[in-house]
Formats: C-alpha cells, structure tokens, sequence
C-alpha cells in the first residue's frame, strides 16, 4: 500500500528537498506552493495555492481524499519571514507572516486531521525554527508567528491523539536557503556559534528526525519539538 503524504511550500527550499526525498521513499506526494513547480513525477501532484486561502486548502485536501483515500503523513513547511527590527515591521508584512505560517498550518492541520480521523492513523510534523529558543533579535514576528505553531501544535497533539493522529515538530537551525539570503553573514556565523553543534543544517538532518516521527513505533511520541543543532 503506498503511503500517500502532503508536503506545504515545496517549490523550493527545504520543501522541494522534501518532496524529493519522500518521492524516492516510494511515497505518493502532493506538494504545494504560490507558484507552479518543475518537479515531474508520477507520484507527484502540485497545487499552485496560498496556504493560508481556506476554500483553496479544502479543495486540495479533499481532492487528495477522494482519489487515495487516505492521507498518512502532512508537513507543514511553507512559511515565510522577514527579518526586521520591529520600529521597522509594516502591519501589512505581520499580517502576511501571521497568515502564512499559522493560519495555513491550523488550515492544513485541521482539513487533513479530518481526513487522518476517519483510519485512526496519522502522523503530522510542523516546522518551527531556532528562532524561537534563541529569541532572535531582528525576528521579533516571524519568531512570534513559529511560537504561535509551536502552541498550536501542542493543543493539536491533545485534541487529535484519541484519532491516532500524532502532532511534532521540528525546530531547524539555519539552512542555505533563500530565506535567509538576506542575512548578513556575519549574524548567521555568531548564530552558529550559540548552538552546540557549530554548523549549518541540511536537508538530511531534517530527514533524519521527521523519519524518527513518522515511524508507527513512534505512536507515543506527541506534542514534542525536535531542536536541531542544539539550541
Ligand atoms: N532556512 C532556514 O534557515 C530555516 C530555519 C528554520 C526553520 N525554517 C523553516 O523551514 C520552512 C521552509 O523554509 P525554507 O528555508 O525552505 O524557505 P524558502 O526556501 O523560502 O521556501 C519556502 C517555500 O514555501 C512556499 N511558500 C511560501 N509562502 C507560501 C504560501 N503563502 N502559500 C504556499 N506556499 C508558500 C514557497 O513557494 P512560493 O514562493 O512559490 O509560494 C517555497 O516553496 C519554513 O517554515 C521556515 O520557517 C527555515
């Protein structure tokens, strides 16, 4: 029986080396972004929406449903920051960060935890960052909005865990991607320097603990962050 997952934000970044990885697992994956994607594959379908349209998510997730019949595993990835000193933060861009990284992740948690309910199975992992632990200057919003998917997941692991529905996340440290492009290389050395492992993330050590988390013996394992790197 192939398993059947959805990744959010997989156009690029950490999201696409996600798809591609679970895509090599065997895994069908459905993917989506604000724009059109060039992974090509079989198992592969991508949804060109924002996550944080609700008629948009439903429409997806309940598409999936229908044609799979099941929906094992969700990640939500997509999100979005802007690093800023807070004098500087327009209320438009808080609005956009708020919407992106919580309302889409409690968007996609509760259409795809219906569907999980249905077989009393279902393993979902949101991605918070370092952002949090450290209390970055410079990110007082986009910190705030992965503290507020931190909480969120916290209740969900309660609420969903009579359905056999699991809720984890995992806490990267920095990972070369375009979001953090902009930051002055100087600031991500000295970042680096706080953690216990004085590196920068891969996608790989991101796989590695999502793997830990998707596994069925992980059944008792719920409401909990993996931080990477140790923050
Ligand atoms: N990179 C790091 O250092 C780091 C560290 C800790 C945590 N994280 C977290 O890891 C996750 C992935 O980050 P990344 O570094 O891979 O970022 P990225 O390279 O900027 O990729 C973000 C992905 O999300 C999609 N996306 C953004 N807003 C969206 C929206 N409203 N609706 C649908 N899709 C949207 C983007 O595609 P479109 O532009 O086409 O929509 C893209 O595929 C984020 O949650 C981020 O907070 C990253």
């Amino acid at each position: 029986m192939q398993r059947v997952m959805i990744i959010t934000g997989t156009r690029k970044g950490i999201g696409r080396h996600l798809a591609e990885y679970y895509l090599e697992q065997g895994y069908f994956v459905a993917g989506c972004s604000r724009s059109e994607s060039d992974l090509l594959s079989s198992n592969y379908s991508h949804y060109c929406l924002d996550v944080s349209d609700e008629l948009a998510v439903k429409s997806m997730v309940s598409e999936i449903a229908k044609k799979h019949k099941r929906i094992d595993y969700l990640i939500n990835n997509a999100g979005i920051a802007s690093m800023n000193h807070s004098f500087l933060m327009p209320i438009s861009m808080v609005d956009k960060i708020f919407r992106t990284n919580v309302y889409g992740t409690f968007l996609f948690c509760r259409e795809v935890g219906k569907i999980m309910s249905k077989k009393k199975y279902g393993r979902i992992i949101n991605i918070t960052t370092f952002a949090v632990p450290f209390k970055l200057e410079g990110e007082a919003i986009y910190a705030a909005s992965k503290a507020a998917v931190s909480t969120l997941s916290e209740i969900l692991a309660r609420e969903y865990a009579d359905y056999g529905i699991t809720v984890n996340l995992i806490g990267p440290p920095a990972i070369q991607t375009d979001l953090i492009r902009n930051v002055p290389s100087e600031k991500l050395d000295k970042l680096l320097q706080r953690q216990a492992i004085h590196r920068y993330g891969t996608p790989d050590d991101v796989f590695n603990s999502i793997n830990y988390l998707l596994q069925e013996s992980s059944s008792m394992v719920t409401g909990q962050t993996i931080y990477l790197g140790g923050v």
